[in-house]
């Protein structure tokens, strides 16, 4: 786990100024390589031990602000209604927040009323919204009352792989998590890396180290270079 300390100095050992409330506190924040924490929760689908239950596969874990709220609705029935997408690529969703089992479970009805899809992911109540002040998603200066939207997705040995946080007034894009989710496992799977605006069969960006015989194994093609620092291959 890494530990961020607010006494940082610049490229050439010169201090960096930092605002001075934030002076000389130290906070600990999941970031991108770091192990998620183990945590316990109650969930609409009974307790859960985080690692217990998410080690093996992909996860994404995510807060929103509370249940009966506008955008958080719209969210829960975005995620839901991609539950075939998530099977598909091995993701079970985690919700975070501080609602009620009981005012979730009601809200959860709702939604299979208003937008006829079954919420069948377990969504937990953080009292005090306590795990959500440690994994920051509680930014005061947007609420002190409400987590922000932050979304984790943490790989089957229990690695964050991207962290992403959206303000309390736009919806995600389950589309846009799923598309990161992609671009993950495909490195993994090849060591490609993805352009922006990829989508799932579209040219990829090739190691240079890759012999042009392990490309064509790998990704499908030759490789073409569009620039002397950018090799691509796998367009279909
Ligand atoms: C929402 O629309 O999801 C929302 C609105 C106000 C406060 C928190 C969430």
């Amino acid at each position: 786990m890494s530990i961020q300390f607010f006494a940082p100095r610049g490229p050439g050992n010169e201090v960096v100024k930092i605002p001075r409330e934030m002076r000389k506190t130290v906070k600990w924040l999941p970031q991108i390589g770091d192990i998620f924490p183990d945590f316990t929760v109650e969930t609409t689908q009974g307790r859960l031990r985080f690692w217990d239950w998410a080690e093996g596969q992909w996860t994404h874990l995510f807060s929103h602000p509370a249940a009966f709220t506008p955008v958080c609705t719209t969210e829960i029935a975005s995620f839901a209604s991609l539950q075939d997408q998530w099977a598909k690529h091995g993701v079970q969703n985690l919700a975070l927040t501080g609602s009620t089992l009981e005012e979730q479970t009601r809200w959860h009805d709702d939604i299979n009323s208003i937008f006829n899809v079954k919420v069948d992911f377990p969504c937990a109540h953080d009292p005090g919204q306590k795990l959500a002040t440690l994994f920051g998603m509680m930014h005061e200066k947007e609420s002190t009352e409400w987590s922000i939207r932050k979304s984790f997705l943490i790989d089957p040995s229990m690695k964050v792989r991207m962290a992403f946080e959206y303000p309390i007034f736009v919806g995600r894009s389950g589309e846009e998590i799923l598309r990161t989710l992609q671009a993950l496992q495909l490195r993994d799977r090849t060591g490609a890396a993805t352009p922006a605006d990829w989508l799932e069969g579209e040219m990829q960006i090739v190691p240079d180290d890759r012999p042009e015989s392990a490309v064509i194994r790998d990704f499908g093609t030759p490789s073409l270079y569009l620039s002397p620092y950018l090799r691509v291959a796998g367009w279909t």
